[in-house]
């Protein structure tokens, strides 16, 4: 592929108003939407503000949404669009503008304060730990995560609804409840803290109604939905409605 002149749109301002800015900038061969911004801040716009870090996929940074799908910046390959297509370059809607494409995603270290860690079983000293290998690879891949923040951009509970971002944890922190709850040495519950029942209760998982968006968008390939949130779902219900359990309840409330 030569080099040809591309159309951009790019949105500029900051907490107060913005609007989109048109461009026209230089493609090469192999570039990513990255470069094209970067292109933009060498050569016409100094002041365009951008977050990044790697520009290997890896540090989550560079999320922005890219005619008008969330993606990482630097994994979107400029040929994947037509050469007299224009491509919109926005800032992540759901979490509010600090100036440019930068935002500010605070709501999500919010709510990974929100989620008690992992509780070490007791009587298992370092080195100890022994775990079947699907329980291992179920956290792995949960584990790719790279904080990207692009599940929690889409999904429409709170991308629609600012007012849900009190009771929902998101997709991503939803996940990592999953994690820890079906983490075989997990000893939450024998130190009282019931992750299904605070899924439910704190973390908003009753919201999710399983639209799957934050799978598509997810640059790692995490199952997000069919591996974390399903089985989550699942675990919640059966505790709720296990016979058992719903007597314990009982006699614990007289
Ligand atoms: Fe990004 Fe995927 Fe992690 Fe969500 S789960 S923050 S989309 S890497
Ligand atoms: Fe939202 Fe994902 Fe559920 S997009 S509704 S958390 S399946
Ligand atoms: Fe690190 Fe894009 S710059 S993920």
């Amino acid at each position: 592929m030569s080099g040809y002149e591309a159309r951009f749109r790019v949105w500029r301002g900051d907490v107060g108003g913005g609007g989109l800015e048109d461009f026209r900038v230089e493609v090469n061969e192999g570039e990513v939407v990255l470069d094209i911004i970067h292109r933009l801040q060498a050569t016409q716009a100094p002041d365009l503000a951008v977050r990044w870090n790697c520009k290997a996929g890896k540090c989550g940074s560079c999320s922005a949404e890219i005619n008008g799908r969330p993606r990482l910046m630097c994994m979107t390959r400029m040929s994947v669009f037509e050469r007299t297509e224009t491509i919109t370059v926005t800032p992540l809607r759901a979490f509010p503008v600090v100036r440019d494409l930068v935002t500010d995603v605070g709501f999500n270290y919010q709510k990974a304060r929100e989620v008690p860690a992992f509780v070490p079983p007791a009587g298992v000293g370092a080195g100890e730990y022994r775990m079947t290998q699907e329980d291992v690879d179920r956290s792995q891949e949960f584990r790719k995560c790279i904080e990207c923040f692009l599940c929690q951009d889409t999904c429409h509970v709170v991308r629609d609804h600012e007012e849900n971002k009190t009771a929902f944890a998101g997709p991503r922190f939803l996940m990592r409840v999953a994690e820890l709850d079906m983490h075989p040495l997990d000893a939450a519950e024998e130190s009282g803290l019931d992750r299904k029942r605070t899924a439910q209760d704190e973390h908003g998982l009753g919201y999710c109604n399983i639209t799957k968006c934050c799978t598509e968008v997810c640059p790692e390939g995490i199952h997000i939905t069919d591996n974390a949130l399903i089985p989550l779902k699942e675990r919640a219900v059966d505790r709720k409605y296990d016979p058992l359990v719903w007597l314990g309840n009982r006699i614990r409330r007289r």
